[in-house]
């Protein structure tokens, strides 16, 4: 099996990257390492496309690989810049797909796997939200992580491949970079290692299902064999408030720390659980991470990698394609 990931350099792609390895799958990976640290997250055994979504390496990529499956992670996911480039964002998240699609098409792909978001549902109307729950995204990144489902069941009904659409929880692990707007995981763990105050936005008491990035990965690996034609929430179906986060996130650093507090921010939902029943059935999907078990991964990852930055294989090593800028 020929499996090309596209934002395998990312954080949660290279772990799938490692998942579909351990699992003997032939891995590539495209990627035009945008996100910070890309580099130091590729796979030694995986071929690498330093390629964008919207430049001709992707073809490159197409023609010496012959893909059987894609996994499309490729994406700009910062939602403030969605609000400030809703273009950018559109340009990067939904033509990059529908490119994608189109080379999938031309090429033969038998099944696309899509990482798409809780973001698409918006404001939930109930708990936990199931895959029937409405779509009303509350941002760009929202309808631009929402098109490409569209896109995809459209393609797949004309071109005959299969997919399955992913819909993450918000996703917490080692090697998520802590810049930008990145999860609160990375950024609590980031602050407490340096010394300083975690920020919370609000009371602390929203609420969010966080799933350990070993978990997505194993979802991502069962969905190349199975759930075709089905759309797939993957989450804990859990809620944990962002006090109980900070509290236990602290904790497992051994130094409990009391979070400053600062003006909720307007558009933040307040609390969010995803069903993860469909998962269960048609993925055999169960995740494996308690949070607190996750947390002591994550932490660990980030104690090693300030203290040891030596382990990271030269990108020269390891690049098959083109080199687009
Ligand atoms: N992190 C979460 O909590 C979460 C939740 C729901 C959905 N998702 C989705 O999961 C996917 C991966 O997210 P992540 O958190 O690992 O982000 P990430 O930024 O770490 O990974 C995205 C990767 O895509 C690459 N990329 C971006 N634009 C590209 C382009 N134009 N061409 C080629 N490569 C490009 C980046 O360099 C990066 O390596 C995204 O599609 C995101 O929308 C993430």
């Amino acid at each position: 099996m020929k499996v090309l990931v596209t934002g395998g350099a990312g954080f949660i792609g290279s772990h799938v990257v490692e998942e579909l390895i351990a699992h003997g799958v032939e891995t590539s990976v495209v990627d035009n390492l945008s996100t910070p640290g890309g580099a130091g997250r590729l796979h030694a055994a995986a071929a690498f496309y330093h390629a964008d979504l919207l430049g001709s390496g992707l073809r490159e990529a197409f023609i010496r690989e012959r893909p059987e499956c894609v996994i499309h992670l490729a994406a700009q996911i910062d939602v403030q810049t969605s609000l400030r480039r809703p273009d950018y964002d559109a340009d990067v998240n939904i033509v990059g797909t529908i490119r994608l699609l189109q080379l999938c098409a031309e090429f033969g792909v038998r099944k696309i796997v899509y990482a798409s978001s809780a973001a698409v549902y918006g404001a939930p109307s109930y708990l936990a939200i199931d895959e029937h729950h409405p779509l009303r995204p509350l941002s760009f990144y929202g309808i631009s992580k929402m098109a490409p489902e569209l896109y995809i069941q459209t393609f797949s009904a004309i071109y005959g491949m299969t997919y399955t659409i992913l819909r993450y929880a918000n996703v917490y692990g080692p090697r998520q970079s802590a810049s930008g707007e990145a999860g609160v995981v990375a950024i609590f763990a980031d602050r407490l290692l340096h010394g300083e105050t975690p920020v919370v936005y609000g009371n602390g008491e929203q609420t969010r299902d966080f799933i350990c990035v070993k978990d997505v990965a194993a979802a991502n690996y069962l969905a190349i064999g199975r759930g075709d034609g089905e759309i797939v929430n993957i989450g804990c179906n859990r809620q944990t408030s962002v006090n109980q986060l900070a509290l236990l996130l602290s904790m497992s650093m051994g130094r409990p720390v009391q979070p400053v507090y600062r003006t909720k921010r307007s558009g933040d939902i307040v609390h969010s659980r995803l069903h993860n029943g469909k998962a269960k059935r048609v993925l055999g999907f169960e995740p494996k991470w308690n949070l607190l078990e996750g947390l002591r991964l994550t932490v660990a990852h980030y104690k090693e990698t300030i203290h040891d930055k030596m382990d990271i294989i030269p990108l020269e090593r390891r690049v098959v394609g083109s080199h687009e800028t």
